[in-house]
C-alpha cells in the first residue's frame, strides 16, 4: 500500500519536508527500496537490531547522546565518502533524536548538501526531532551547540515502531505532545488527550497515528512561521525547557529523561504565570492535572542543598536579555509569552510545596 501523505511543511530556504504515514515496517521497506542503491545508512545500535540484515551502506552508533559528536560525523561522512555518495545521493537516518541529528547535520555538510531522509523510531523523535529542520552535535560539553539548519526532504513514520518503546521512552515522547496541546491555537489536541487516554497509553496505533498527526499540526503552525528561530515564534516550542533543562543537568540525565523533566518544567512555567498574574488559575490547574493523569512526577521538589546547582544550570540557558533568564509562559490555551521572572520565585516554584 502506498504510503500517506500527510503534511508538507515548508522551512528554512523555502525548503519542504513531505511527512508521510507508513501503515507498517513493510510499507516503509518497499518505499525506501526504492532509492536503490544511491544511499547511506545511519542506525544506532538500537534500531540496527530491527533489521535481520543491514542494507550495504550504512553506520552503527552507539545509542545515547554519547555519539552526538564530531567523531560519529567524521564516520558518517568518511563512509559515504567511501561508498562514493554523490551530491544526488541520500542520508537515511533511522533512529531516535541522536540518528536524526546525526544524519540531518552530516547531510547538511556533505557535498555542500545531499538529500536526506529521516525515519524517527521514539515518539520524541517523531514529534519534535526529525521535523524543523534543526540538527546539532554536543561540542565541549555543551549540548546542541555546533549545528545547522537543514529540514529533511522527507519524514517517514511507522507508529508499528513505537510498540517497541520502554514505558518511560513513551512518556519521554509523550511530555512534548502535551506541551504541543497547551501551545496549540486549538483545543482539538488537548481534548484528544483528555478522552483518549487509555487507548494512548496502551498504545493502540491508530489512536497513536492521530496523536502523532495532531502533534506534528503544532509544531507546523510555529515552525512555518519562524523557520530559523529568529522571530521570537518557533522560540515558544520552549515552553518548560527552561526550568526542565535545569532540572535534567542538576540530576545529571539520571532520573529524570527529558520529557518527564520537561513535563516538570512546563508545570513550574504554569505555577510561576499564575503567580505573575499572566496565567489563568484554573488553566494551570488543569494542564496540570492532565499532566498527572499520564503519571508525571511533577511534585518534585528541588532540595535546599541542590538550590545553588540548579540555580546555575539555569543561569546558563541560552534565552537571556541584559543578562536575565527568559522563560516561556502561558497566558492561556496558545497564547505563549517570554518573561524574566525573579530568582526568589523560581526558588519559591522549586523548593516550597507546589499550587496544585
Ligand atoms: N524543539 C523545538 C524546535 O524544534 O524548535
Amino acid at each position: 500500500m502506498a504510503m500517506k501523505n500527510v503534511m508538507k511543511a515548508t522551512l528554512a530556504q523555502g525548503k519542504q519536508t513531505d511527512i508521510l504515514f507508513a501503515d507498517d515496517l513493510k510499507d516503509l521497506s518497499s518505499h525506501l527500496g526504492g532509492y536503490g542503491r544511491l544511499v547511506m545508512w545511519v542506525f544506532d545500535t538500537n534500531t540496527a537490531k530491527l533489521f535481520k540484515q543491514l542494507p550495504p551502506s550504512h553506520v552503527v552508533l552507539e545509542s545515547g547522546e554519547i555519539s552526538k559528536n564530531f567523531a560519529s560525523l567524521e564516520r558518517i561522512l568518511s563512509s559515504a565518502l567511501d561508498e562514493g555518495l554523490a551530491r544526488d545521493g541520500r542520508i537515511i537516518g533511522f533512529g531516535g533524536g541522536v540518528v536524526c541529528d546525526m544524519a540531518a547535520f552530516a547531510s547538511s555538510i556533505y557535498m555542500r548538501g545531499c538529500r536526506l531522509t529521516l525515519v524517527p523510531t521514539t515518539l520524541l523523535s517523531m514529534v519534535d526531532a526529525a521535523v524543523g529542520g534543526k540538527t546539532a552535535i554536543d561540542f565541549h560539553g555543551v549540548k546542541n551547540i555546533v549545528g545547522s539548519f537543514y529540514p529533511a526532504s522527507e519524514v517517514l513514520i511507522c507508529i508499528d515502531t513505537l510498540r517497541t518503546l520502554s514505558d518511560k521512552e513513551f512518556l519521554n515522547g509523550l511530555a512534548e505532545v502535551i506541551k504541543h496541546a497547551l501551545l496549540s491555537q486549538d483545543e482539538e489536541l488537548y481534548k484528544f488527550l483528555l478522552v483518549k487516554k487509555n487507548e494512548i497509553l496502551s498504545r493502540d496505533a491508530k489512536t497513536l497515528a492521530q496523536l502523532v498527526e495532531l502533534s506534528l499540526a503544532v509544531k507546523q503552525w510555529y515552525i512555518e512561521q519562524d523557520p530559523t528561530e529568529t522571530m521570537g515564534i518557533r522560540q515558544m516550542l520552549n515552553l518548560g525547557h527552561t526550568f526542565g533543562h535545569a532540572l535534567e543537568s542538576s540530576s545529571h540525565f539520571g532520573q529524570f529523561s527529558h520529557g518527564a523533566a520537561v513535563a516538570w518544567g512546563t508545570c513550574r512555567a504554569l505555577e510561576a504565570g499564575v503567580t505573575m498574574q499572566v496565567t489563568d488559575k484554573a488553566y494551570a490547574s488543569g494542564a496540570t492535572k492532565l499532566f498527572k493523569s499520564y503519571g508525571y512526577q511533577i511534585d518534585h521538589r528541588i532540595g535546599r542543598g541542590d538550590w545553588i546547582e540548579f540555580r546555575d544550570h539555569l543561569l546558563k540557558d541560552k534565552k537571556k536579555v541584559d543578562g536575565k533568564v527568559l522563560f516561556v509562559l502561558l497566558e492561556g490555551q496558545g497564547k505563549a509569552v517570554l518573561k524574566s521572572i525573579e530568582m526568589p520565585l523560581v526558588q519559591h516554584l522549586v523548593i516550597a510545596k507546589p499550587l496544585f
